[in-house]
């Protein structure tokens, strides 16, 4: 029987978006079945395998996105979904890429489950734009996303420090706002679906930020001043403001994690 690595490894593998969530979504019930008993070892991909469309480009060269009409809920959606597929090879990388870190089977139960999730937030977002006309690929994409997972390939507490409780926890500061902006411009049927993805990221952050403090357990380190230390590199003023104090604190993160510009002494 394949072991959950290698499962993980063959979908990172998969370049159709449509694909990727299916199989994501066969490996989450598999494991949770226990139909799949062993995590294994696999050697994950430097990059996951993408379809020709959308077109990637570098963060600085992708066009302004309009905000107005159709048109602007299109390009929201479509950034959206990206974030989601994106967030899908995210959650099946760590998975594959740290099984010598030797962690407890409820880490891949987690990892599992916010793989699962975020093929399911993918799907919804397809589902939006499809109703709309229009379809994942139809735009071009940045690639600002598995550059993070780059430069963490070789450190797990980094890994959760600027995936997990940096980028996935900024999605909990702007969600709100992309439901405001939806609802102001007569969209409203898609507010739902996003209240859900929030509710689901709050999850997700707070796995990350769980794990990043059991590694900190095992070395007597406090888990705020690591995750400082570890994200500075990146983010040398922190995560950007403002923040949803709010959803962050459901997650596990009170403001000495993330608001740098704060004095708390
Ligand atoms: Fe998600
Ligand atoms: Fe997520």
């Amino acid at each position: 029987m394949t072991c959950l690595a290698q499962r993980a490894v063959e979908i990172l593998s998969t370049p159709m978006a449509a694909d990727k969530s299916r199989l994501t979504r066969k490996l989450a019930d598999d494991w949770q079945e226990g139909r799949i008993s062993e995590v294994g070892q696999a050697d994950p991909p430097d990059r996951p395998a993408r379809s020709e469309t959308p077109v990637l480009m570098a963060p600085s060269a992708m066009p302004n996105r309009s905000k107005a009409g159709v048109k602007g809920r299109i390009a929201l959606l479509h950034a959206l979904a990206h974030i989601e597929l994106n967030a899908i090879d995210l959650a099946l990388d760590i998975i594959a890429r740290f099984t010598a870190c030797n962690l407890p089977s409820a880490f891949y139960d987690d990892w599992v489950q916010v793989a699962l999730d975020e093929a399911e937030h993918f799907d919804l977002l397809e589902d939006l734009l499809g109703r709309l006309g229009a379809s994942y690929g139809d735009l071009p994409a940045h690639d600002g996303l598995w550059q993070a997972a780059t430069k963490t390939s070789g450190d797990l507490m980094k890994r959760l420090a600027l995936v997990p409780m940096t980028l996935e926890a900024r999605g909990l500061d702007t969600t709100p706002a992309s439901m405001q902006s939806l609802q102001r411009h007569g969209h409203g049927e898609a507010v739902p679906a996003l209240r859900k993805i929030l509710e689901d990221e709050i999850a997700h952050v707070a796995a990350g930020t769980r794990w990043f403090a059991y590694l900190c357990s095992l070395q007597g380190l406090d888990p705020a001043s690591a995750y400082r230390e570890r994200l500075a590199p990146y983010f040398p003023k922190g995560p950007k403001p403002p923040f949803n104090h709010e959803a962050r604190l459901r997650a596990g993160q009170t403001p000495y994690f993330y608001d740098w510009a704060t004095s708390f002494i």
